[in-house]
């Protein structure tokens, strides 16, 4: 994250490059030079798009921020608000990946008033507004980021005006001490640890090879007496949180404040960092482009492995469960 690359990710005038590096600074620009077709995408491009910067949009941005904290909506839980149902979806390879689906998911949604619509990611909040905002999903009411570990709440259909759950963080902080975790992590393993942005203050994130290795993790934590939850994705992705924190305890922390008998939960997700929340809902749907890490459902009376992939797998999953 960052201004230049957010900058050039919006407006799509040109290519992203380390200026300090001098190769990739002239090889950027000689490929701009001779490539006439490119050279206009990227001046057209630039023109279209430079008014997301402009002085007036920013001075609204502005307008619009001070108007939400001077008269605040009521947050939904707040007011007391409940739901008959409650769907948390994962967004990268299950809401996300197929947009047509996207789109039909998103009609749904838009009529499912009794369906309280969360989506539970390994992003962080800024990356995970970022990505639903490109895809043009539909908001949710409740966005669980970092693996489950903070939890806010969309009081308005853009997104704007997001409230952290303290409740949530101040319950999963007992027992979570980062810096002994993230000192025995350095002292017996050589685990590169993930960029800044992907550190929470409630996750330690790595590059590990293997799913022995995340085993071992979890081994020399328990040696150690250092609680923690340790999840592993996607072949790569180890995150360790505290341990009262997962995206199932999440959901099930959710189900409860919006008054929903756990049987009317619905999970969707495609990956290891899915499993918690797949475990503990009423209905776990498993979209068709899963990972391995999901073969373990199978068999599970509550869990839904559906045909289709991305957000055509989770229509698929909840129209199941409305029939059976
Ligand atoms: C996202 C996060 C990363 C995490 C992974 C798996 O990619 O950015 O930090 O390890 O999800 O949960
Ligand atoms: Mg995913």
């Amino acid at each position: 994250s960052g201004g230049p690359n957010d900058i050039v990710g919006i407006c799509e005038h040109g290519r992203l490059v380390n200026p300090l590096n001098l190769a990739d600074l002239s090889s950027a620009a000689l490929e701009l030079i001779e490539d006439p077709d490119l050279w206009d995408r990227c001046a057209e491009n630039g023109r279209r798009n430079v008014g997301f910067y402009s002085w007036e949009r920013h001075v609204q941005t502005y307008l619009e921020d001070i108007d939400a904290i001077l008269n605040p909506p009521k947050p939904a839980y707040l007011s007391g608000q409940r739901y008959g149902h409650l769907l948390v979806s994962d967004i990268d390879s299950t809401l996300v990946g197929d947009p047509a689906a996207l789109t039909r998911f998103g009609n749904w949604q838009a009529r499912a008033d009794d369906y309280c619509f969360a989506i539970a990611t390994g992003r962080s909040l800024h990356s995970a507004l970022d990505v639903l905002r490109r895809a043009r999903a539909p908001a949710p009411a409740v966005l669980v980021t970092a693996v489950g570990s903070e939890i806010y709440y969309a009081d308005d259909a853009n997104m704007r005006t997001l409230r952290a759950d303290d409740d949530w963080s101040a319950w999963i902080a007992e027992g979570w001490e980062p810096r002994a975790i993230a000192e025995m992590i350095a002292t017996h393993f050589r685990f590169e640890r993930q960029p800044v942005v992907d550190q929470g203050r409630f996750k330690l994130s790595y590059f590990v090879p293997s799913r022995e290795a995340a085993t071992s993790v979890r081994q020399a934590l328990y040696v150690a007496r250092l609680p923690a939850t340790a999840v592993y994705s996607h072949g790569e992705f180890l995150d360790i949180l505290p341990p009262r924190a997962s995206k199932g305890e999440a959901l099930r922390y959710l189900a409860d404040r919006f008054g929903v008998p756990a049987d009317r939960t619905l999970a969707a997700g495609d990956s290891g960092n899915d499993l918690a929340m797949l475990e503990v809902a009423g209905r776990g749907i498993v979209v068709a482009n899963h990972t391995d890490e999901l073969a373990c459902l199978r068999g599970r009376q509550n869990a839904y492995f559906a045909a289709r992939p991305y957000a055509g797998g989770i229509l698929e999953g909840i129209n199941a469960r409305a029939t059976a």
